[in-house]
């Protein structure tokens, strides 16, 4: 007999004990018991490849042991103290961010740490009104950047903007998202207009200045929607023009997701002035960050500010360990290689399935857009959720994503191999081909 709770047993303690709102995926939800680098165990002991990273946070491995052994060490040491006591860990970890994040701006330099991606971009908006004295923002459609009040009404998506409105000053433009163009036009010839749209908001939406625009580079809740190269250039020049912050939210992107780099706006050369973080960065510890520029961050001498949690000596270790680790076993560039062949054969598969009407994405930072035609393109969500489950099936879990719930995401841990990439593809395959039945 299973020494571990059934999926109905925590069900029912979930129902009586857990606000309502948690969702759950597929029909029979699965309980974890265990993670081993790219793969989960279910209660029953069945091993799964974890496709989905557990949602993007699995950056080097599940239980990585190289980065284990570290936070074990410094659990047995000291767990916590607080800021207002000197620590090595969080200095050691800034340290290490500020110098990877120079390749995506040589200027980048202090860093705070948070507890989740949501904290770190609300501390965005404190430093970006701090340092432009501005106090409206520019954000996408499609977008998710959290689920406080300020980041909700940062969100493009109407699933995640339910508690609005309580924030203020946030404008939601339209996305690069070429298969389903907001404004209906065709790329190349667009001209990318819809970076011209931010234009437009900051012209006639605010007061003609703003504190920042943020994107994340690949749109990851929204449906890995990737922009096309001059998308971000074009808008950078705009966000400047009119006095803003440019930030670049990295909770999915971040730590080598895209392939061969550690932040994903370094794929369209923009150099932010603000990067937000969590996910990846703590490979499963509750980890968020900030890292700017001395100068953005000066107006901060000013302000207080404090977390109890954010840069504790256990997760700091653990963010440490996990760029070390990152680095040491070259999964960045793992990212690329596994990612450009898993991607060439997502993109086989879409010759065979006239429901795979999209694949796009970088690195290991990939999704299939799922239509009942090509011609109209337009959402097959049930089908999806059937492919969803089939791979499920098949050993295989992958994520899904967009406001229509038509899109499969496929971001795995970075340590998978062409081996498991083939998997992914043979359950996807199986499962496209019951899902279109
Ligand atoms: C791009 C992006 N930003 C921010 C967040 C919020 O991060 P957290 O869930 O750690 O608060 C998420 C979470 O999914 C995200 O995907």
């Amino acid at each position: 007999m299973s020494k571990h709770l059934s999926p109905e047993e925590i069900l029912a303690l979930r129902e009586k004990y857990l606000l309502p709102g948690t969702s759950t995926y597929y029909e029979k939800p699965l309980h974890i018991v265990k993670g081993e680098m790219q793969f989960v165990f279910d209660h029953t002991g069945k091993r799964y490849l974890d496709a989905f990273g557990a949602v993007v946070t699995i950056s080097a491995g599940h239980c990585h042991p190289d980065i284990l052994k570290r936070t074990m060490a410094q659990s047995e040491q000291l767990q916590h103290i607080t800021s207002l006591y000197l620590t090595e860990p969080v200095v050691r970890a800034a340290e290490k961010l500020a110098t990877i994040a120079k390749d995506a701006n040589p200027k980048m330099q202090k860093c705070f740490f948070t507890n989740s991606g949501t904290e770190a971009n609300e501390l965005m908006g404190i430093l970006a009104k701090a340092y432009t004295k501005s106090h409206e923002f520019v954000a996408l459609y499609h977008s998710f950047h959290g689920r406080t009040l300020f980041s909700m009404g940062l969100t493009g998506q109407s699933t995640w903007r339910h508690s609005m409105p309580y924030s203020y000053g946030a404008k939601l433009v339209p996305s690069a998202y070429c298969y389903q163009c907001p404004l209906k036009l065709e790329y190349p010839t667009c001209g990318v207009a819809c970076a011209d749209q931010v234009e437009d908001a900051v012209k006639y939406s605010t007061a003609g200045k703003i504190a920042a625009y943020i994107a994340e580079p690949i749109q990851g809740n929204g449906g890995v929607i990737d922009p096309p190269k001059e998308y971000f250039p074009k808008v950078y020049d705009i966000v400047k023009k009119y006095g803003g912050l440019y930030v670049s939210d990295e909770v999915q992107t971040g730590f080598g997701r895209t392939g061969g780099k550690w932040f994903g706006i370094e794929q369209w050369g923009v150099k932010p002035d603000i990067i937000t973080m969590a996910k990846g960065l703590g490979n499963g510890a509750p980890a968020g960050g900030v890292v700017t520029t001395s100068e953005v961050a000066e107006p901060m001498r000013q302000l207080s500010h404090f977390s109890t949690y954010g840069g504790n000596p256990v997760t700091t270790t653990q963010v440490l360990a996990t760029i070390e680790t990152i680095e040491a076993r070259g999964y960045k560039e793992n990212a690329a290689t596994v990612g450009g062949y898993l991607k060439e054969k997502l993109v086989q598969l879409k010759v065979k399935h006239p429901l795979v009407g999209d694949v796009r994405g970088k690195g290991l930072m990939l999704g299939v857009e799922f239509v009942k035609s090509r011609e109209s393109r337009e959402p097959a969500a049930k089908e999806t959720a059937r492919v969803m489950e089939a791979c499920k099936e098949r050993g295989v879990l992958v994520g899904k994503g967009a406001q229509a719930g038509n899109v499969i995401r496929i971001k795995p841990p970075l340590c998978v191999t062409k081996d498991d990439a083939d998997t992914v593809i043979d359950a996807l395959d199986g499962a496209i081909r019951e899902a279109a039945k």
